[in-house]
């Protein structure tokens, strides 16, 4: 992937709210290739191995819970600098705390259910890619 590229999920607050077509222009006008893309539900299983970092922490379990709630939209992106840049895009993850103009200011509810996901290294996005596309969906 050799740093131009990230994952990404629109979570399911986000879904609901009827907020994907606004996410994906943001992220398309920020000047993101959108390289694979699938509307899907993790199971409880998916999303203890997708956040299993987090699994001491005390929000695991609303954090599982939350991930699980509804469809998300998973995406791989494509831009030179993409993880950087796409953090940026994305903002803090408390949205309180998010920059102007960034998505999680927009279209975050709280610092748990914040709207969208980013990849926080080229190797997660590799490995985030991976867990969710198969070989032939990644182009
Ligand atoms: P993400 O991995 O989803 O892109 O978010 P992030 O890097 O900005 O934040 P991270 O520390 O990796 O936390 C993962 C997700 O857990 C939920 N969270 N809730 N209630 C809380 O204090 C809390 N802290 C984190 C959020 O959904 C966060 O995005
Ligand atoms: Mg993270």
């Amino acid at each position: 992937m050799a740093g131009n590229r990230t994952f990404t999920m629109i979570k399911p607050d986000a879904v609901e709210s009827n907020n994907i077509g606004n996410i994906t222009q943001m992220i398309s006008d920020a000047g993101f290739k959108i390289k694979a893309m699938k509307l899907t539900q993790l199971t409880k299983g998916q999303a203890e191995e997708f956040y299993a970092v987090h699994n001491e922490r005390p929000f695991y379990g609303e954090l599982v819970e939350y991930m699980t709630s509804g469809p998300i939209v998973a995406a791989v992106l494509e831009k030179e600098n993409a993880v950087i840049d796409f953090r940026n895009l994305i903002g803090s993850t408390d949205p309180n705390e998010a920059e102007e103009g960034t998505i999680r200011k927009k279209y975050a509810e709280s610092k748990g259910r914040n709207a969208v996901h980013g990849s926080d290294s080229d190797e997660n996005a590799q490995i985030e890619s991976n867990f969710h596309f198969n070989e032939n969906e990644l182009i």
